[in-house]
């Protein structure tokens, strides 16, 4: 476990210490990458996630005297951690078939009922022995009864290795509910099919995909990973971006999303994204999850998820490339634009800052 990220001391005596970490590793291969051979965004978002269900459901179900060596002293009720948010995230490096990913999850904080985790994904090349750090996430997680899908379960609390930690921990927490109070859900808006769109207009590259909702796609519950709906993000976002520019893409990140609302088996969600704002060498695109619960009608369609990626165009030998302005057409692009680019320079600026903190 590389200890890059805040540690939290020996967890308390009634949990056993498997409870808070987890490493997986995984070569990448073929169907993970896009056809120059960079792994996609989506592929990564979702083993980040795997990792983070995996312990949060595992530490949410280890207590009342509970351990993973004895898992059930005492009749509990049993939950499994549902994906709440992913805070803002940056792709640091691209990783190609054929590297081995690292994923190394921790849980970092707990409220009543959420828990914080941060994951670190390195890609290490087995010819070479180089290693570099590709993706630090933070996640949500909220565990729900599996006895009753509408009761969320109580977490149990983490030992933290000194006060500053707790602090530091309620802050970020203080801060994603802060956030998420004022960022509105984009509900009503929908993305129309446009007759022979002109190229570089939002129109031309606007993309959408259905899916059909099957048992592998979910949890427990019977409801979808939060990495499966982020991997299928991804896709769509980078078919919007490749239509946009004819060249190789990659991800390079995902601004923060919630998911306000689950989507159950047997759902058809379309994922449509269109394109917001072009800087010069990026592209911002807004995608939209809508989840339709075919079988229960009286529910009808409802929007699930919504988020902002930003792709980078590169050339032959993976630079980045100056992408094509987009288009403008109307008022409604115009004013998207301007947020978009609102967004952009407020992101630069954090990395930025961050680049200068580190140096
Ligand atoms: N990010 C982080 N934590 C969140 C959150 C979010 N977007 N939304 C809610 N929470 C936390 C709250 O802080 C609270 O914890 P606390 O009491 O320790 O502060 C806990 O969840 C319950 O909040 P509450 O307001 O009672 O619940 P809610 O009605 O807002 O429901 C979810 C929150 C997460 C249960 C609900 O939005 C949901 O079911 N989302 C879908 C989850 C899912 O299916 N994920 C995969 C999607 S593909």
């Amino acid at each position: 476990m590389l200890h890059l990220f805040m540690k939290v001391k020996s967890i308390p005596q009634r949990f056993n210490c498997y409870a808070s970490y987890w490493k997986h590793s995984r070569i990448m291969r073929p169907d993970d990458a896009n056809i120059v051979g960079n792994v996609h965004g989506g592929t990564i978002l979702k083993m980040i996630e795997e990792a983070g269900g995996i312990i949060s459901t595992r530490h949410c179900n280890t207590q009342s005297g509970a351990s993973m060596l004895d898992p059930s002293p005492v009749q509990q009720d049993r939950c499994v951690a549902a994906l709440a948010r992913v805070e803002r995230t940056d792709f640091l490096h691209p990783m190609f078939i054929g590297e081995v990913a690292h994923v190394s999850a921790e849980i970092t904080y707990t409220s009543k009922h959420s828990v914080e985790v941060q994951v670190i994904v390195l890609a290490e090349n087995i010819l070479t022995g180089a290693k570099k750090v590709t993706n630090k996430a933070t996640l949500w997680y909220v565990p729900f009864s599996l006895q009753n899908v509408d009761k969320i379960i109580e977490v149990p609390v983490i030992e933290y290795s000194s006060v500053e930690q707790e602090e530091e921990g309620k802050k970020r927490y203080d801060a994603q509910k802060m956030e998420r109070l004022e960022t509105k859900e984009r509900n009503g808006e929908i993305i129309n099919p446009v007759v022979s769109p002109e190229a570089y207009t939002v129109g031309f590259s606007q993309s959408s995909l259905i899916h059909l909702v099957g048992p592998s796609d979910c949890t427990l519950h019977g409801f979808v990973h939060g990495g499966v709906t982020m991997k299928l993000m991804d896709e769509v976002a980078g078919i919007v971006a490749a239509r946009h520019c004819k060249t190789n893409i990659v991800t390079a990140s995902v601004d923060a999303i919630n998911f306000h609302r689950k989507i159950k088996k047997g759902c058809v969600v379309s994922v449509s994204g269109r394109m917001t704002f072009t800087s010069n060498k990026s592209m911002e695109i807004e995608v939209f999850v809508d989840a339709d619960p075919l079988v229960e009608a009286a529910r009808g369609k409802y929007r699930a998820v919504t988020a902002f990626f930003t792709y980078i165009s590169l050339d032959k030998e993976g630079k980045p490339l100056s992408v094509p302005p987009l288009k403008l057409e109307n008022e409604e692009e115009k004013k998207r634009f301007e947020e978009g680019k609102v967004r952009y320079l407020q992101n630069k600026a954090k990395r930025q800052a961050e680049k200068e903190r580190q140096q």
